[in-house]
C-alpha cells in the first residue's frame, strides 16, 4: 500500500458518496434480503453466509454499511471498518433513522486497529477486497480472525478486469493481460484497485493461513436489468459472463 493510494480512494469514495451512496443507503439498509453485486443476485441462491446470529463479524471497507445492517438484524454483532469518513457518516445517519447500532472504525483494511482473534466472520463486498492492497489486507483479515473464522469478500470478476477498456464500458475482447494483474487505476478520478490472478489468489490465501471453499462466479438473474450507475456493464454481458465473483476461504 502507498500511503497516497489509499487518500486517492477516500477522496473518489468522498466522491462517490456525494454523487450515489449517500443517496442509496435508504433502500439498501431496507433489503430484507441481502443481495451481491450489480445485479443484485440473492444470497438464498448462493448461500455463502450461512446462519449468522451470535457471530462476531468484521466488515472491511464497509462504506455505508448496508451489509453489516442486514447481519445485524439477523443477529449478528458487527464491527464496520472503512476509512472515508463520508461513508461512515452516511452509516451513522442510517443507524439515527433505522435504531441498528454497531461500531464504525475508521481505518484502511490494510491496518486495522482491532485485536487479534476477536470476530468469526470478516466480510468484504466490494471492499477493501478491492481497493486496498491485497497483500496487506488478507493477512490483516487472517489476525482478527479466530481459528476456524470465514472470509467471505465479493470483487469484480476477472474476465471484468480482461474486458473492461481504459475507457467506456465492458467488452468482448481481451484488453490487457493476465499475468502481472495487481494494481489498477482507470483514467479520472475513479481511485486505485488491486486485483489478482485466481491462481494467485489461491496461494495468496493459502500462504496467509487461509483454505479456500469456494469461488462463486455471479450471474445476473433473467429479470435482471442494467444498473443506473454502476453502467460499466451491461445486464445481458452479465448472463453470459460473471461481474462479480465472491471467494469464501477459513482460517485454518
Ligand atoms: C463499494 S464501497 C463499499 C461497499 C459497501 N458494501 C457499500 O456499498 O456501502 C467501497 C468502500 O471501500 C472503501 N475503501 C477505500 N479504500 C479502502 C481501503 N484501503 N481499505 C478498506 N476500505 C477501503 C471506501 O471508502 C468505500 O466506502
Amino acid at each position: 500500500m502507498s500511503s497516497s493510494s489509499v487518500e486517492r480512494n477516500v477522496a473518489a469514495w468522498t466522491k462517490a458518496n456525494g454523487e450515489y451512496t449517500d443517496g442509496s443507503a435508504s433502500g439498501a439498509w431496507a433489503r430484507e434480503e441481502h443481495s451481491w453485486g450489480v445485479f443484485d443476485v440473492p444470497e438464498s441462491s448462493i448461500g455463502c453466509l450461512g446462519e449468522v446470529a451470535g457471530l462476531d463479524v468484521v466488515e472491511l471497507g464497509c462504506g455505508t454499511a448496508y451489509v453489516s445492517a442486514w447481519l445485524a438484524r439477523r443477529g449478528a454483532r458487527p464491527v464496520g471498518v472503512d476509512p472515508t469518513p463520508a461513508q461512515l457518516e452516511t452509516a451513522r445517519r442510517m443507524m439515527r433513522e433505522t435504531g441498528i447500532e454497531f461500531p464504525l472504525v475508521q481505518a484502511p483494511g490494510e491496518s486495522v486497529p482491532l485485536p487479534d482473534a476477536s470476530f468469526d466472520l470478516a466480510v468484504s463486498e466490494y471492499g477493501a477486497c478491492l481497493w486496498a492492497d491485497p497483500y496487506r489486507w488478507v493477512p490483516e483479515a487472517a489476525r482478527l480472525l479466530r481459528p476456524g473464522g470465514r472470509l467471505i469478500f465479493l470483487t469484480n470478476s476477472n474476465i471484468v478486469m480482461l474486458t473492461m477498456p481504459p475507457v467506456g464500458k465492458v467488452t468482448e475482447q481481451l484488453q490487457r493481460p493476465l499475468f502481472g494483474l495487481f494494481e489498477s487505476e482507470w483514467p479520472g478520478e475513479l481511485g486505485v484497485e488491486y486485483h489478482l490472478p485466481h491462481g494467485e489468489w489461491i496461494r495468496h490465501l493459502r500462504a496467509s493461513g487461509f483454505e479456500v471453499e469456494a469461488l462463486h462466479e455471479l450471474q445476473a438473474p433473467d429479470d435482471a436489468e442494467s444498473h443506473g450507475y454502476y453502467d460499466y456493464v451491461g445486464a445481458d454481458w452479465a448472463r453470459k459472463w460473471p461481474t462479480e465473483e465472491i471467494w469464501v476461504a477459513r482460517k485454518a
